[in-house]
């Protein structure tokens, strides 16, 4: 039977890059798609970013494809006016999606293409092993008489299932980012990281780094990360600062997972760009490279998923630049390039 994929076009540029996402898999494969929209798309047609209709589709799917939401027109910040962010922690919330992977490797073709020298970013290969479904993205918050709170908040169970994906996925060591000279939930992340190592994974190298020397460790020596696992705010704001190593945020791609069996959700890491969208300038290539993750991690079908990242590849090192990489290459000229070499 043939892949059941729920694909999340949401606004902006997001209908433009799926597009060539899903021309990309129809090359690999014998897939069945089923469109929702989502996000402002949502907001418009339904009032709400993620419908109960859309959550179901994506619980019982192989796997979800998401490309981006946001834009101008729903920004406010009115606590009662519905965000098209909301669908996407509804989304991560209600499929259970604790684990997002976000892998940083600076591709030798793009060398150039990042504001660092290349002899800092050569080499550099690392995974950010962010928290999804904690934190104070989920705690409590309210406004009320001119003051705001929102809540940030861990048990030992969430801390323990992220730091076993991370484990598992380190070839030589895990940093663990945390503010535990400030935070009491950073307190409870190193104690329990630290106990899950000395039980179950004392064979792989485990360091403790507060989250604003990481900051600095990520531009001054990326090298010298593997895994780098976090709570989810930390994990946000760490992930577009190493998303400049490998020269765009445009670049990079994400794998959302939930306990083994689940469907994953796959989705770029970077936004719906408004300002671009319909100028058809959009780079194609973190959607696409979403789409390899989603056929290794969600479907099993690692050969399919080495042949698009390949095929990503080859086209940069024959010099394919969008215009977020300094280029003048359209999102159609990406995608046919890049179909080309599939
Ligand atoms: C991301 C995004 C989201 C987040 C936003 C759109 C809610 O920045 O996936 O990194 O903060 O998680
Ligand atoms: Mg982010």
């Amino acid at each position: 039977m043939s892949a059941r994929i729920v694909t999340l076009p949401g606004d902006g540029i997001g209908p433009e890059i799926m597009a060539v996402a899903v021309a990309a898999l129809d090359r690999l494969g014998d897939f069945s798609y089923e469109e929702h929209v989502f996000g402002g798309a949502a907001i418009d047609a339904h009032g709400t970013a993620l419908t109960e209709e859309t959550l179901e589709a994506c619980r019982g799917a192989d796997a979800v494809l998401l490309a981006a939401v946001g834009g101008p027109k729903w920004d406010t910040t009115d606590p009662d006016a519905p965000r098209p962010e909301q669908g996407l922690l509804g989304l991560r919330k209600g499929m259970g999606l604790y684990a997002n992977l976000r892998p940083v490797r600076p591709l030798p073709a793009l060398y150039d293409a990042s504001p660092l020298r290349e002899e800092r970013i050569r080499d550099t290969n690392l995974l950010v092993v962010r928290e999804l479904t904690g934190g104070i993205y989920f705690g409590d918050r309210a406004r009320r008489d001119g003051r705001a709170h929102d809540t940030c908040e861990y048990s030992t169970a969430e801390i323990e299932r992220i730091a076993h994906v991370a484990f598992a996925a380190a070839e030589s060591k895990v940093t663990s980012v945390d503010k535990a000279n400030v935070l009491e939930t950073s307190r409870l992340w190193r104690e329990t990281v630290s106990r899950l190592h000395s039980e179950h994974y004392p064979h792989v190298e485990l360091e403790h780094m507060l989250v604003d020397n990481a900051a600095m460790q990520l531009v001054a020596a990326p090298r010298h990360f593997d895994v780098i696992v976090t709570e989810n705010m930390f994990g946000d704001i760490l992930s577009d600062e190493a998303a400049m190593l490998t020269g765009s945020i445009g670049m990079l791609p994400s794998a959302s997972l939930g306990d083994p069996g689940a469907p994953g959700l796959f989705e770029p890491v970077h936004g719906s760009a408004p300002d671009i969208a319909g100028t058809g300038k959009a780079n194609p290539m973190a959607m696409l490279l979403s789409a390899a993750m989603m056929l290794r991690h969600g479907l099993g079908r690692q050969e399919e998923a080495a042949a698009l990242e390949s095929a990503v590849e080859r086209a940069l090192r024959d010099g394919l630049r969008t215009a977020d990489l300094g280029g003048d290459a359209s999102t159609e000229r990406a995608g046919r390039t890049i179909l080309d070499n599939l």
